[in-house]
């Protein structure tokens, strides 16, 4: 055994950072292997990617999650004792508490709420001069989830709480003061959830039965114990970060209706199939969450190569989705491959494979969808908007990646 590819140098998270998105991808056709080792953060590391090493990772007796993620990871955009973190039957248990606010009802409330928050935030937007989409879109999600999620939140707290939550998901990757704003911000906003859970638990507030701030203030361990208040507080964080992240897909999906005009025709003559192409077609081109990383469990022998006991491992999402074994023509953006597409759950990785319950699948994946599938909608049916000349380009390298001029947009109406 140990056949595997060795990258050389005694530390190479230089070329990761260099490289960004197409690290993982670049290394599989060079050393023409679906997996190479390296060394990250001064420590041995795997990288792989492709359909058979996206099977192998989501094995749950092959790889766990416990001590996976670096500390920096974990101090903005997961939080302590979060799911994230956590194997086997504790997880199972949390996250079928996740995947019960997923029912349709549920995820019909949200459209719903959703609908209604685009049109109040047009309504603001055809009053001035330009707005910066990104920015926009990510307080009309931040209002949508909270919400959804049950949680209050007065209209002068908006703006900090939306600031808060995109500084987690900026921070993980960046460096200096940019990375601990994401820090100081994961802990103003739970420390805010932790006293509205104690509210909720002395019945100061009651959220509705079908919210996550009451499915994780009211659930049990596999040992009986409430969850502390403090994990109560990452879970529902959970829920309200990630949505706001969609608006970096809405930023894409607007992105590529601009660069993909002959589209938008396909768009408005279409009974819905077409536009969930388009969605799924935006979730695997375009970069958002580059790989996911794991240790190995026990030691096991796979492809003739030894994986050793707590080995770091990195399964590249991007690569995958751009996997010429997989996708014909990957760098081209063609909603139309999905309509033979069979649904495979190690292919198609834009939030992680597997199953949803028992691995680390994203518990947000037809959230995600069913907001871009919404906000498809509004853009194309509902609003009207001039896109003045600036810097649409995108970064191949930071994480995430976001347009460059995050999209300014002119002469916003609804059309009605
Ligand atoms: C996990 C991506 C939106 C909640 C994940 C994972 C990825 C991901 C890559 C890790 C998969 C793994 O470790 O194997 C994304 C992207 C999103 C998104 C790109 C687009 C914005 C959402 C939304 C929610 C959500 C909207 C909630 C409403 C979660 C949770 C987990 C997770 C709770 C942890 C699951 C677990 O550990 O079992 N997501 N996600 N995500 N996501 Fe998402």
């Amino acid at each position: 055994s140990n056949t595997i590819p060795h990258e050389e140098g005694m530390d190479n998270t230089l070329n990761l950072l260099k490289e960004g998105y197409r690290y993982i991808l670049n290394r599989r056709r060079n050393y023409n292997s679906n997996v190479f080792e390296t060394r990250i953060l001064g420590k041995k590391a795997i990288c792989m990617g492709g359909k058979e090493a996206v099977e192998l990772f989501y094995h749950l007796e092959k790889f766990k999650r416990e001590g996976a993620a670096p500390n920096r990871v974990k101090q903005t955009l997961f939080g302590k004792k979060a799911i994230q973190t956590v194997d086997g039957a504790n997880h199972q248990h949390r996250k079928e508490k996740f995947m019960s606010l997923m029912s349709p009802d549920n995820l019909n409330r949200l459209k719903r709420i959703l609908k209604q928050e685009w049109r109040t935030a047009a309504k603001h937007w055809e009053q001035l001069e330009q707005i910066i989409f990104y920015e926009e879109v990510q307080k009309l999600l931040c209002k949508t989830a909270c919400e959804w999620a049950g949680v209050p939140v007065a209209e002068d707290e908006l703006e900090r709480l939306t600031n808060d939550l995109v500084a987690m998901y900026e921070s993980p990757a960046a460096i200096g003061p940019n990375h601990w704003k994401g820090r100081h911000a994961r802990n103003r906003v739970e420390k805010w959830v932790a006293e509205l859970v104690e509210k909720v638990r002395n019945e100061q507030i009651q959220p509705s039965e079908n919210t996550a701030l009451y499915t994780f203030t009211s659930m049990r361990n596999l040992d009986g114990v409430l969850l502390d208040k403090e994990t109560v507080a990452v879970e529902v964080i959970n829920i309200l970060r990630p949505i706001v992240a969609i608006s970096i897909f809405i930023n894409f999906t607007l992105l590529a209706l601009h660069n993909h005009p002959e589209e938008r025709e396909k768009l408005v003559s279409d009974d819905g199939k077409y536009a969930h192409m388009f969605i799924q077609e935006v979730r695997r081109y375009y970069p958002f969450f580059p790989f996911v990383v794991a240790r190995v469990k026990q030691d096991f022998i796979w492809n003739n190569y030894k994986f050793e006991e707590n080995t770091l491992t990195f399964l590249d999402l991007y690569g995958t989705n751009h996997d010429p074994e997989i996708w014909d023509k990957p760098d081209l953006f063609h909603p139309q491959r999905f309509s033979e597409w069979k649904g495979s759950p190690f292919e198609f990785i834009p939030q992680g494979g597997g199953d949803y319950v028992m691995g680390h699948r994203c518990a947000g994946e037809w959230v995600t969808i069913e907001i871009m599938k919404e906000s498809l909608d509004f853009l194309l049916n509902s609003l009207e908007y001039e896109i003045p000349e600036q810097d649409l380009s995108y970064s191949m390298t930071s994480i995430p990646s976001i347009p460059h001029s995050k999209i300014v947009l002119k002469m916003i109406k609804i059309r009605e």
